[in-house]
């Protein structure tokens, strides 16, 4: 495996040689399995879900691709990383058991997917990807000119809001105080780049003419737990709690993450 932990010419952070770390840092880890668990219960409340063919981008280690490929949707999934995007393929076949066709891969970045993916989409996913990139803000428009009229594009985005409150109660108050929260994208550091506030969200939307229509917070308290569950039981309750709150403010707004549903107008 690659070991290439450098920025792109464009500001990006590729995933490439980071497999390991990222599945074992996140999706082995309580904080993954609940994002996941989040994703599956908010999803089908949050977008019209009716099989349309859906294009996942920096779809990573691919659980995304295949949630919506065991719901019969076709699936395109891009990765710039070539290592996720092999780990991806194989684990569909060889975990899920999915069939060869449900899936196509790309390994392409957002920004060349107007010429290797052009669409339009009628549903796009971009989840935990824009806080890896140099321009946020330019990613929105490209993601914005992919969908087709009244299409929708479910956004997730990492939320710097969350990231100065987690800093001050991991006492990093300095940090806190002088708002420097972002990672470097060095090494195999995990902190993101370019975390992304809702306000930005609402300008970058209403900037590319997309609505939001629906809004949630990802890990609301469960980051903030002085005491971790460590039954089952206990962990349904994390569960339970993190469900009802998700969705009501001022809750969402201090998720470890920020889920959008933009939609795009129907044509005039
Ligand atoms: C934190 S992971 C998220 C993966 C997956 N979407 C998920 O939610 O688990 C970020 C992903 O974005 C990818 N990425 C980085 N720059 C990108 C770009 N310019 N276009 C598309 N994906 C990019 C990385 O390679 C990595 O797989």
């Amino acid at each position: 495996m690659s070991t290439i932990y450098e920025l792109t010419g464009a500001g990006d952070r590729y995933f490439d040689g980071l497999v390991d770390k990222f599945s074992r840092s996140l999706y082995q880890a309580p904080r993954g399995e609940l994002r996941l668990a989040m994703l599956d219960y908010l999803l089908p409340q949050m977008l019209r879900l009716d099989q349309q063919p859906v294009l996942d981008i920096g779809g990573g280690l691919g659980q995304q691709a295949a949630w919506f490929a065991e719901r019969g949707h076709s699936v395109t999934m891009a990765e710039p990383s070539i290592d996720m995007l092999d780990y991806a393929r194989q684990w569909h076949r060889e975990a899920k058991g999915l069939p060869h066709e449900a899936i196509r891969y790309v390994n392409a970045p957002l920004q060349a997917l107007i010429d290797e993916a052009p669409g339009p989409w009628p549903l796009i996913t971009c989840h935990a990807v824009l806080e890896w990139l140099g321009d946020p803000r330019a990613a929105i428009a490209v993601l914005a000119s992919l969908l087709a009229p009244g299409g929708q594009l479910s956004l997730m985005v990492f939320n710097r809001d969350a990231l100065r409150f987690s800093n001050a109660v991991k006492g990093n108050l300095e940090k806190a105080l002088n708002d420097r929260l972002e990672g470097m994208g060095k090494r195999q550091r995990l902190t993101p780049i370019s975390p992304v506030t809702h306000a930005q969200i609402e300008t970058w939307s209403a900037e590319n003419r997309l609505a939001i229509t629906e809004v949630a917070g990802i890990r609301v308290f469960q980051d903030y737990l002085r005491h971790p569950p460590t039954s089952d039981d206990e962990r349904d309750t994390l569960l339970a709690l993190e469900r009802q709150y998700c969705r009501h403010d001022p809750h969402w707004r201090l998720g470890r993450y920020l889920l959008y549903t933009l939609t795009k107008p129907e044509a005039a």
